[in-house]
């Protein structure tokens, strides 16, 4: 009974919140007042409508977006989705999404714990195992993730190309004529080398050649005298290719000469119809690194909630800030990742009884490109009993790939869920979109968007759907990370 009198009263609120929130700024002070009481009254949970998880087919791009012309500031989109240039590519499946996410996460593992690689085959690897059963038989290709594309310069004179950003590796690279080997086929012409006045190919003996064994985890090969470089990111996913330099380009103003990136000659694996890969890590071969005089090595990003909307990723400090909270990164293993600490999980109001030890056996990363969080085995059991006892009113549902807290919500148009926040190091809370707390498995059902790992000694995975619509600052010559709200509006 006062579940329906409560769900009356938000249904009441959302469409209010919803008539007002199409209209101009007049009445936004309105949907502010509405907001606020409703805050008042529940300020541990969001209210919303089961249909705002689902992905709309309109782009909206943010006004954000279109309003900064910053020097530096590119667009960036959901790599599937009508905002999204790939005009015939549908999104691929949920089910392949997480399948793909899983072998990108389970790389990053190998990567940072190789011994952890054999761990499958362990008896206490039962639910692992269960889960990876569970994925349907094209896994591999980690990159089809739920990844965010955006557009740069290359060469002179100046090619467009759109990149996967990823944080969670360092060397850029796009696919290059001739394509020796093979090309997989992307939306923006194959950048040809021979038709750039400013390409040169990187020599075997160059700094930046021996710099390739940290940036990709693989030693450089030698093809004559030039370098040769590979890097894989999951089961079938790889690009091999030249070493290179050429100009990159991110607006009028802002031009690299002699950007060392790779140009790949043997590609594969679903990297969409995109040009390639925007390397972001903390490694001296990344963007970061390589731009670091202009920038000092601060970026910061944010990511649009759903398909149809966009968001931007900023080089350099520029832009007003918006109250960051800033959590210092924690102490690394390799050059690559972006750690940070987690100190506490909160769930609808209720922080949950997980020792600091737990997350702090294996660490965590943020990274841009793995889509569910991934957390220790026994702080993803808490938060899974937590959310799941708050969301009793829900009928459940069965798991669905990796994800095993789900729900069934056919008879309910509104939904009340608990919000769930991270406290990182510093005691820096960050309180999560609910779009980053449940995710749409279909038109009726959808499961808590977490993942827990098979193994204490995995790297805990701040992913992108819990990072959407934050302003997300990566001030890495600070060495520290910030968060801020409302990121993309
Ligand atoms: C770069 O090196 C490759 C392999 O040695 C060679 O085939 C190609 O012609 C070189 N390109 C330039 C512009 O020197
Ligand atoms: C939805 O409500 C109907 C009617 O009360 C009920 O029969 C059905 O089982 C409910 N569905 C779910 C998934 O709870």
């Amino acid at each position: 009974m006062s579940s329906s009198s409560n769900s009356n009263s938000n249904s009441f609120f959302l469409l209010l919140k919803f008539l007002l929130s199409s209209s101009l700024l007049l009445v936004s002070v309105i949907t502010c007042g509405v907001q606020a009481r409703k805050a008042n009254t529940q300020p541990h949970f969001h209210t919303l409508y089961f249909t705002s998880l689902l992905p709309a087919s309109v782009c909206t791009p943010s006004p954000l977006a279109d309003s900064i012309k910053r020097q530096s500031t590119l667009q960036v989109v959901h790599r599937h989705g009508p905002c999204s240039q790939d005009k015939p590519t549908a999104a691929p499946p949920l089910s392949r999404i997480l399948a793909g996410d899983q072998s990108r996460v389970e790389s990053i593992q190998a990567r940072l714990n190789p011994t952890s690689n054999t761990n499958q085959l362990k008896p206490n690897k039962n639910k692992l195992i269960d889960r990876k059963a569970n994925l349907p038989a094209q896994s591999g290709s980690s990159l089809s993730s739920g990844n965010y594309v955006v557009s740069v310069g290359l060469g002179t004179p100046k090619k467009t190309l759109s990149l996967i950003f990823d944080t969670g590796s360092d060397l850029t690279w796009t696919q290059c004529q001739p394509c020796v080997r093979s090309c997989y086929q992307q939306r923006d012409p194959i950048f040809n080398p021979s038709s750039s006045t400013s390409y040169s190919n990187v020599s075997c003996s160059a700094s930046q050649c021996a710099q390739l064994s940290s940036a990709t985890g693989n030693d450089p090969g030698c093809s004559s005298t030039t370098c040769v470089y590979g890097i894989q990111y999951g089961d079938q996913s790889f690009s091999v290719g030249f070493l290179s330099k050429d100009t990159l380009v991110l607006s009028a103003t802002d031009v690299f000469p002699n950007f060392v990136f790779g140009c790949g000659q043997n590609n594969q694996g679903l990297f969409g119809k995109t040009a390639g890969l925007l390397g972001l890590g903390r490694d001296p071969l990344s963007i970061v690194s390589q731009t670091a005089q202009k920038y000092g090595k601060y970026f910061s990003y944010c990511l649009p909630s759903t398909s149809s909307s966009t968001g931007h990723l900023t080089l350099g400090k520029g832009g007003a800030s918006r109250n960051l909270k800033f959590t210092p990164f924690a102490s690394s293993k390799g050059t690559s990742f972006y750690f940070i600490d987690i100190i506490k999980i909160s769930v609808g109001g209720q922080d949950l009884p997980i020792s600091q030890t737990v997350f702090d056996t294996a660490g965590s990363i943020i990274d841009s490109g793995t889509v569910i969080t991934r957390l220790p085995p026994d702080a993803y059991s808490a938060l899974s009993t937590a959310f799941q006892q708050q969301m009793k009113k829900y009928p459940s549902a069965p798991a669905y790939s990796i994800l095993d807290t789900c729900y069934d919500f056919s008879n309910y148009t509104t939904l009340t869920i608990p919000t769930i926040s991270f406290t990182f190091g510093g005691n820096v809370k960050v309180d999560l979109e609910a779009t980053g707390t449940l995710v749409a498995v279909s038109s009726t059902q959808a499961c808590l968007a977490f993942a827990g790992n098979g193994d204490d000694a995995d790297v805990g995975i701040f992913g992108n759907i819990q990072q959407q619509k934050l302003e997300v600052v990566y001030d890495v010559a600070g060495g520290k990370l910030g968060f801020g709200a409302g990121g993309c509006n």
